[in-house]
């Protein structure tokens, strides 16, 4: 299983150490949360941070922008060092014209869906895709409860994965802990985003090494 630790639930007054901690830990990549006040009702970090953050990081930035016109900062989300740019289905009106731009910036591109939106949404754009983000709780918040309905949509988005021939790794992000990862890595997922489950825990990188040690 491929773990990313969403940095919203890190020490804002440690980063240097929190992510210190992932570098050193079984982490694939680092979650970062931004977003805006309009298209979530809540404000987290934006570029310079996410720049800062990059300097220290030694595993790849997974960025998950909860903002609306995603598409005006491909290239400011490329100029700090993201790996995986995400952006929501329901902010993004040309969302193909969107993925294929943040691949041309040289990113690869993921495609988030808020709990009530169905992933048929994504049939015309699958083969596309590289990630597949499935939000397990509304977004804006970390420490929210998992949404069980994931499961059923998890398993849709597998279908159609494979009956489209893509490559997109399934993502599922929001009330992620050590009680749902397996029955998780079982329904399909491939990327667990996990905030509060890791940085709230005595022993962070335990938690990303059990995680991360659940055959997907
Ligand atoms: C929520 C964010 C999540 C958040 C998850 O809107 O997208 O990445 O950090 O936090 P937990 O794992 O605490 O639910
Ligand atoms: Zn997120």
């Amino acid at each position: 299983m491929l773990v990313s630790p969403s940095l919203l639930s890190a020490d804002f007054g440690n980063l240097d150490r929190d992510i210190e901690m992932c570098n050193n830990s079984d982490a694939a990549m680092l979650h970062c949360d931004v977003m805006d006040g309009v298209f979530v009702p809540n404000i987290s970090f934006g570029f310079p941070v996410i720049k800062a953050v990059a300097r220290v990081a030694r595993k790849p930035l997974d960025v998950h922008l909860m903002i609306v016109n995603p598409q005006n900062y491909i290239g400011a989300v490329r100029d700090c060092g993201a790996e995986i740019m995400n952006v929501h289905q329901e902010a993004c009106v040309h969302l193909d014209r969107t993925i294929q731009a943040i691949k041309a910036a040289g990113m690869k591109a993921a495609v988030t869906l808020n709990p009530s939106t169905p992933v048929v949404m994504l049939e015309d754009v699958i083969d596309q895709l590289d990630m597949v983000l499935l939000m397990s709780v509304n977004p804006g918040f970390g420490g929210q409860k998992f949404i069980p309905n994931t499961f059923n949509k998890i398993k849709r988005l597998r279908q159609l994965i494979t009956d489209s021939g893509s490559k997109a790794l399934i993502e599922v992000d929001g009330g992620v802990n050590l009680d749902n990862a397996a029955a998780l890595a079982a329904a399909g997922a491939d990327v667990l985003v996990a905030g509060s489950a890791v940085f709230s825990a005595p022993d962070p990188s335990g938690v990303i090494a059990a995680m991360a040690a659940i055959k997907s």
